[in-house]
């Protein structure tokens, strides 16, 4: 048994910032699936919505983000996250971030920082790093974390399920204390034992066929919390990003919003922009418009993608502003600057999660989940682009002051190890595979940017059979990682077709063919989802 005074799942923004906040007050371990870096933080490119602008208001920013959430999110939340904002972006750049400044016009060569603006927002208020803002976070919060001599990262290590209290056998009130972790170098499970655990684990766009995510994005944190008995909400809403690289050899390379932000048009293949007759703000729209419509003109036309065209501006801008995107675009042989960019929209971010309080805690005690694994109220029916690593950063500075406030006691007495029973090794990985293509394209085809009623059954009936089976092969066979994240995205695939199932109407992101408008009646009721007790 390993033993830590705080329990990280996950290495991206919210998880490191989280254990370099808790370091100064025991040892930490963090654990991550792949290499350190390997996030969803890691590939962001937009950035981080905060006001730091005399121009800009914090009413403005809870406005704009009220508008996109389309009636769920929770103001008082919303508003205290904004407002908290720029305190957390000020330690972000005392950990080391470097974010893009720009030169003050008529200023003698003073600068500030350079505010990038994107779909749905009324102002420039987006702090980047060019185009790459995600791997600039990652590595300076890698470089502050690596040289905290209280915190151990363990990479290649996958966790499979907390350890709550009161299925040990252990006295007092139930709460977390720890949990299972696979060693995938060695094949051993690990115990972890640990008075506060914090999901950190990020999203889960790998459940359909096509996302901007990484491979490491499947829902684990959601379905151990689930497994645990926390309660999951709204995830019917899952939002798909408008504009992902369409290109057979390009896998799930996002052309950041920001782009758009800069001038770039949506045309189809006659060079018709499609947006003017969607929304007053066009190419710029809230991104379920945007996805929504560019869904609706590709099944209109036959086409197999629709086109971003930045060409009007100059070259050195766009080189110079989006580094990142013209380089790999050029890669696959695409100037950006001279031909407009083939793209289709793909799963990009889930905006239900794990309820928390407003400190980030769930309601098993010693648990926290912040990040896009958890849903505090912000996003609503459709996050507004670039909060996203605003709430992380929030939330992983509440989470860790609630920790210190509400200490929980030592944990008492040894744990029992991981029980492995009569399992055998694998003798058909082909099922894994299988099921694995299955659920994502199921999910891809029945619950998409539309969908319809008897789609949602239709899926609801094929995830129950899955869901069976990888049961069954879960308790014959020993723990793999891919069979544990096979395990976790059917339970998230299930998770977002019975909430959306549950909601009758059109809000936000979800929008069904069955109940097309929105209903007031369910105008701030969220989907709340909890397993029965086993
Ligand atoms: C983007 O760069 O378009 C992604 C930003 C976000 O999802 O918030």
């Amino acid at each position: 048994m390993k033993t830590f005074d705080y329990l990280v799942l996950g290495s991206g923004l919210a998880g490191l910032f989280c254990a370099l906040k808790v370091a100064a007050h025991g040892r930490v371990a963090v654990i991550t699936k792949k290499q350190r870096a390997e996030s969803n933080t890691n590939y962001a490119q937009g950035g981080i919505a905060a006001v730091t602008s005399k121009e800009d208001s914090f009413e403005m920013h809870v406005r704009d983000t009220l508008a996109a959430g389309a009636g769920l999110c929770r103001e008082d939340i919303v508003r205290s996250i904004v407002q908290e904002g720029p305190a957390r972006i000020a330690e972000l750049i005392e950990y080391g971030m470097r974010f893009t400044e720009r030169e003050i016009p008529d200023s003698n060569g003073a600068r500030e920082l350079d505010l990038g603006r994107e779909g749905g927002h009324s102002k420039r208020r987006i702090l980047h790093a060019k185009d790459v803002t995600g791997r600039e976070i990652e590595r300076a919060l890698l470089a502050a974390t690596e040289a905290e001599p209280n915190i151990t990262i363990l990479e290649d290590h996958v966790a499979i399920d907390v350890i709550l209290s009161h299925k040990i056998g252990m006295s007092g009130p139930p709460r977390c204390v720890g949990a299972y972790v696979l060693d995938r170098q060695t094949g051993e499970v690990e115990t972890f034992a640990a008075p506060v655990v914090v999901l950190a684990t990020g999203g889960c766009g790998k459940v359909y066929l096509y996302t901007t995510n990484p491979d490491i994005a499947t829902g684990d944190g959601l379905a151990i919390a689930y497994r645990a008995g926390a309660s999951i909400a709204n995830m019917e809403f899952i939002q798909f990003h408008p504009t992902c690289l369409y290109h057979p050899q390009a896998k799930s390379f996002l052309i950041s919003e920001a782009v758009r932000g800069e001038g770039a048009v949506l045309k189809n293949a006659q060079g018709v922009e499609f947006m003017d007759a969607q929304h007053p703000l066009k190419s710029l729209a809230p991104r379920d418009i945007v996805a929504r419509a560019i869904d609706s003109e590709m099944k209109r036309s036959g086409a197999d993608c629709v086109f971003l065209d930045i060409t009007h501006k100059p070259a050195r801008f766009t080189m110079n502003r989006f580094p990142n995107i013209y380089q790999k675009c050029l890669e696959f042989g695409l100037d950006i600057t001279k031909e407009p960019i083939p793209v289709v929209p793909a799963a990009h971010y889930q905006c239900g999660g794990v309820v928390t309080t407003a400190d980030g805690a769930t309601e098993i005690s010693g648990l926290y989940a912040i990040g896009e694994v958890a849903c505090t109220g912000l996003h609503g029916a459709n996050r507004l682009a670039s909060n996203s690593l605003l709430e992380a950063l929030v939330y992983a500075h509440r989470a860790a002051q609630h920790a210190q406030t509400h200490p929980q006691p030592p944990i008492s007495g040894p744990i029992p190890g991981w029980q492995s029973g009569q399992a055998q090794n694998a003798d058909e990985l082909v099922v894994v595979s299988h099921n694995w293509d299955e659920i994502r394209r199921l999910l891809w085809d029945y619950v998409g940017i539309v969908r319809s009623t008897k789609r949602l059954l239709r899926a609801q009936k094929r995830i129950a059979n899955l869901q069976e089976e990888i049961q069954e092969y879960y308790w014959d066979f020993v723990v793999t990682s891919d069979l544990l994240e096979l395990r976790n995205i059917a339970i998230v695939a299930e998770l977002i077709i019975t909430s959306a199932l549950r909601r009758h109407e059109s809000r936000g992101l979800h929008y069904t063919l069955d109940y097309p408008n929105p209903d007031p009646a369910c105008a701030q009721r969220d989907t709340v989802l909890q397993r029965t007790a086993a």
